[in-house]
């Protein structure tokens, strides 16, 4: 009964709070600016940036890989998946703002963010670190309902070429940052609060589309737990270093590889228990993808239940990366076919080795000669996985 009254309290406050959200559109001075539009020839391209996590002095190979991948790809939107500044204190998070999105604003494209687990672990908040950018320009991200567990969740549709409809929408949600009770979760959940406004708001949505769901991805920091369920097998009992547990449950230490599209060079790092956001992704019908960063070296593809989750790895050096994986994703929307996207990972390896490229001279690059030899090492690893994929179907679900 208390769940229930629980439960029927927190609709309440959503519904009241349900008139806050067209308003913010209504707030923006010159919506015609802001609207994210399809291009005249069907496309839309979103670049991601995940974990640059840097300070004010960004490491300059990694303003290098922006402006080359910028430049080369052209994109409509850059979406910068969290982790992305890490100063300590107020100026200095503002010089790393600043710089940290200097190549996509002098560029004049828009952007948009989400948090991760370490941009408000310096002494500022999120509230002013999202003031900071929303100052700097270019930058549409906005607080659709501040009571809502985290800071910046919000969505952005985008409309059809002709603008007469929305015809893709973004889901930019705060995973947050670690679980009030670490002895349960060491990294936070989606809660159900921020949930209940992705329905209420997915709803909306879909009523002015006729009652169909409007497709859309989700960006976020930190990878939904289900990824555990899809890459590790369910062991039945415990055996040393060769299992591990989560989400109560015990999983292989090693993933089943041909379930991978894509590097797994380190273990994900989801809460430990599951939030419900899948399934409400599952019954509300409209993502198709979600986008994460959070684990810098891993990049693989997965499709769980239907939707395909992407881990994008770090663009930055200044945490830990590897440069196997290095790079940033590219996402081509297709207005007459939603739910076929393209994605690609733009490697770094493959910009230094562009004509012209400033990432093997500037400060900590290496030279092409090494570059050419990562791109080579790659291209046999990934040949190989490419081989044994069509054996996924062999590989167990699980042993239990
Ligand atoms: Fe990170």
């Amino acid at each position: 009964m208390k769940r229930f009254i629980k439960l029927t309290a927190l609709v309440l406050s959503v519904l009241m709070l349900l008139p806050a959200v067209p308003a913010v559109f209504a707030e923006t001075a010159d919506p015609a600016d802001s609207q994210l539009r399809f291009n005249e020839d069907g496309t839309f391209k979103i670049m991601l940036f995940a974990d640059p996590q840097d300070d004010e002095d960004l490491e300059e190979t990694t303003t290098a890989l922006m402006c080359e991948a910028l430049d080369k790809y052209k994109p409509d939107l850059v979406i910068y998946l969290g982790d992305n500044t890490v100063a300590d204190g107020y100026e200095n998070q503002r010089k790393a703002i600043e710089a940290v999105t200097k190549p996509v604003v002098d560029r004049n494209i828009p952007y948009s963010i989400v948090f991760g687990n370490h941009d408000e672990e310096h002494n500022v908040s999120k509230e002013e670190l999202l003031a900071i950018y929303q100052t700097l320009g270019n930058c549409l991200t906005y607080d659709a309902v501040p009571e809502l567990s985290g800071c910046g969740n919000c969505n952005h549709p985008i409309y059809s070429s002709d603008g007469s409809k929305i015809a893709f929408n973004l889901w930019l949600i705060d995973s947050g940052m670690y679980y009030y009770d670490r002895s349960v979760s060491y990294y936070d959940i989606v809660h159900e609060d921020q949930l209940a406004w992705y329905k209420a708001t997915a709803a909306s949505l879909a009523e002015q589309n006729g009652g169909e769901p409007v497709p859309a991805m989700d960006f976020q920091h930190i990878v939904i737990p289900e990824i555990f369920d899809e890459i590790y097998v369910e062991m039945p009992f415990a055996m040393g270093d060769l299992t591990q547990e989560r989400n109560g449950k015990i999983y292989s230490s090693l993933p089943v590889f041909t379930r991978l599209n894509g590097y797994w060079l380190e273990v994900p790092c989801p809460p430990d228990i599951y939030d419900g956001q899948l399934d409400v992704w599952k019954e509300t019908g409209d993502v198709i993808a979600e986008f994460h960063g959070h684990d810098h070296n891993n990049s693989y593809q997965v499709n769980i239940d239907g939707i395909d989750v992407i881990n994008v790895p770090s663009c930055g050096c200044n945490s830990y990366s590897k440069d196997v994986s290095r790079g940033c994703g590219l996402i081509t929307l297709h207005e007459d076919d939603p739910e076929n996207y393209d994605y690609q990972l733009i490697r770094m390896y493959d910009l230094a080795l562009c004509s012209g490229s400033a990432i093997s001279d500037a400060e900590g690059g290496r030279s092409k000669v090494y570059y050419a030899l990562v791109k080579a090492a790659d291209t046999l690893v990934q040949t190989i996985f490419f081989l044994f994929r069509p054996f996924y179907k062999l590989f167990p679900e699980g042993l239990i």
